[in-house]
């Protein structure tokens, strides 16, 4: 199911305020994966895709929002490998679709929109119940590939990465930090960037995820979880929002190094790392930061010029 994919390059940049502070600085660029399921997506899509043909499913119904890179990569990834695929989409509808919902229709997506009250309960037994009653025999996959199939996709994200000691990426779930946790020795650590405000809830989550995954069964590369924390400062004002200075740090980013930055994850987790290099926050180290992709969602972002804060 794989042999589609390129394997992730790991690119070094030459960075000044890396180099003040003795700091290695590394780019896992799983963006050029491939051009439509890339970045942690394939990772968190895998299992849950692997254990749908399992179980004989046609039909794969997953959740998300207007813009959000999971339904792009699933309806990519139900394309590519021959599932039907329906997209449960947060809000109203809005004509012309966005770049990311008419993609996801070109792909052969069925999207139905759900009001935002009925949408929280999309983990409920209940909802769930009345969307298999409404549209047959179904794989559910949550909300941004959040299981333990997508955990276990994501610790298989640094298969021979051994070299470095410090890993860095951007948060939304947790689900990408608890498998890349789950296969790092403890010699390494994780730095987590949530990039919603009030990140810090996540902690239990992402507990809860390494816990329940580590005591599935499922197979895990290590025992215990390496060390992992989170920094909660880089939020721009919560999920999705954008403020002119995210966008200059971006954009100036992609002119210093050539790689492009998404503004809704890892644009906020570069610029954290940038600043935490500034105040000496990281002891000299080798350092890995994950390009989670996203990519995508700029194109939507600069055409609705959403939540642009100052
Ligand atoms: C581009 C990108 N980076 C990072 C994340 C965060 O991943 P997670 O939800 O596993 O924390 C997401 C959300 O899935 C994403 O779309």
């Amino acid at each position: 199911m794989s042999s589609i994919f390129l394997s992730p390059p790991v690119q070094k940049i030459n960075n000044q305020i890396a180099a003040n502070a003795g700091v290695e600085l590394n780019i896992l660029r799983l963006d050029l994966m491939h051009p439509e399921i890339n970045g942690n997506k394939w990772f968190k899509l895998k299992y849950n895709l692997l254990a749908a043909k399992e179980k004989n499913y046609s039909t794969i119904l997953t959740f998300g929002g207007a813009y959000s890179n999971h339904i792009f990569a699933t309806a990519a990834a139900g394309n590519a490998f021959g599932f039907h695929t329906i997209g449960v989409i947060r809000g109203e509808e809005t004509l012309p679709l966005n770049p990311t919902l008419s993609f996801a229709v070109k792909k052969g997506m069925k999207l139905v929109y759900c009001d935002r009250t009925t949408y929280r309960k999309k983990h409920t037994k209940e909802l769930q119940t009345e969307l298999k009653q409404r549209f047959g025999e179904i794989f559910i996959i949550p909300e941004g590939g959040c299981n333990l199939n997508g955990v276990r996709g994501c610790t298989e994200i640094m298969e021979d990465l051994d070299y470095f000691d410090t890993i860095c990426l951007a948060c939304g779930t947790g689900t990408t930090l608890a498998g890349i946790a789950l296969s790092l020795s403890s010699q390494q650590r994780v730095v987590g960037f949530p990039v919603l405000k009030g990140g810090e809830f996540l902690v239990e989550e992402i507990k809860n995820l390494t816990q329940n995954y580590l005591i599935s069964g499922l197979p895990a590369p290590v025992k215990n979880p390496a060390p992992w924390q989170l920094i909660s400062d880089y939020h721009f004002g919560g999920y999705a929002k954008i403020t002119q200075e995210l966008i200059t740090f971006c954009h100036k980013f992609k002119q210093e190094h050539n790689i492009p930055l998404d503004y809704v994850y890892t644009g906020k987790m570069f610029y954290g790392v940038m600043e935490l290099l500034k105040k000496g926050f990281f002891q000299p180290s080798k350092i890995l930061l994950i390009h989670t992709g996203g990519l995508q969602g700029n194109l939507s972002t600069e055409d609705a010029k959403i939540k642009i804060l100052d």
